[in-house]
């Protein structure tokens, strides 16, 4: 299948690792032009040395999305290069704590960083995606809109208003050839997953490797999903082939989340 993405422009945010980084060396591999962005952009270096000859070029760019100065400069740059046809829109997770235990400035804080600075760059590169009726839009969430992780209050919630977001802009620039989704990732093998049940065992008394296992057990597939299954649902998302799916919801997840 030709995914028709060569000669594309995409812009991954959270690209230094984990599910950002998967998704931006898939659209790479694509031929697709990739600014990845991260606060530590050196990083991109470790999964960019893997990639073969005829990728995309890869471009890192420093970008820290709870400081709006440096999310403007950042989009400045883009839209005078032309803007881009894609974004993924990913950020760091919140911390874990429960709705209890979580203050009134951690919400305002969180919802800074992961939604509304991210409403903000989208609205500032839509109108380029819009003139020229082509644009994917691509928001990362969690299975956790869908069926609540405890502990992982600030997640379930501030994720749950971005699911809102862009069911409604879907609807806003459907006729301009833009598709907007969401992906819901389960447990895909990252860094961050290692690091919640790492958070988990010091808690249960229990080790970190006893915890993944429980935790894998419990979904159907009986593993947790690897990055670069995650990444190439997203490609296929940010394609050419995938014109006509927009305001949805797109879970990967082994079929952990229960409901149907
Ligand atoms: N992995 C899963 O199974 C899973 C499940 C549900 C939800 N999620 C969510 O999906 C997202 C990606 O997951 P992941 O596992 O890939 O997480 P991760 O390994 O922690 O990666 C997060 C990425 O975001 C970047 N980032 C963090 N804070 C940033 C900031 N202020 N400005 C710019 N970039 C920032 C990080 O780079 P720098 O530190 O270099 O900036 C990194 O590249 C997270 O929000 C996570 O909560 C993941």
């Amino acid at each position: 299948m030709n995914l028709g993405l060569v000669n594309k422009t995409a812009l991954v945010l959270g690209a230094s690792r984990g599910l950002g980084a998967a998704i931006a060396a898939g659209l790479a591999r694509e031929g697709a032009t990739v600014y990845a962005a991260a606060r530590s952009v050196e990083k991109v270096e470790t999964w960019r040395i893997d990639l073969p000859e005829d990728a995309g070029p890869v471009l890192p760019c420093a970008v820290d999305l709870s400081d709006l100065k440096s999310i403007d400069g950042l989009v400045d740059d883009l839209l005078e290069k032309g803007g881009v046809d894609i974004l993924i829109n990913n950020t760091g997770g919140p911390p874990s704590c429960t709705v209890l235990d979580a203050t009134r400035s951690d919400w305002l804080s969180q919802f800074e960083t992961m939604a509304a600075n991210i409403f903000h760059l989208t609205g500032r590169l839509l109108p380029a995606m819009q003139a020229r009726k082509w644009g994917r839009i691509i928001t990362l969430t969690s299975s956790g809109v869908e069926q609540p992780i405890p502990r992982l209050a600030l997640s379930n919630g501030i994720r749950s208003a971005i699911v809102g977001w862009s069911k409604t802009l879907a609807d806003e620039v459907a006729a301009d050839g833009v598709t907007v989704n969401i992906l819901l990732p389960g447990r895909i093998h990252t860094q961050r997953v290692d690091e919640l049940d790492a958070i988990a065992a010091r808690r249960s008394e229990k080790s970190q490797a006893d915890i993944a296992a429980a935790s894998a057990t419990s979904i159907p597939a009986r593993r947790y999903g690897r990055p670069e299954e995650f990444g190439d649902v997203a490609v296929f998302l940010a394609s050419e082939r995938a014109s006509y799916i927009t305001g949805s919801k797109i879970r990967v997840d082994g079929g952990a989340i229960r409901g149907v």
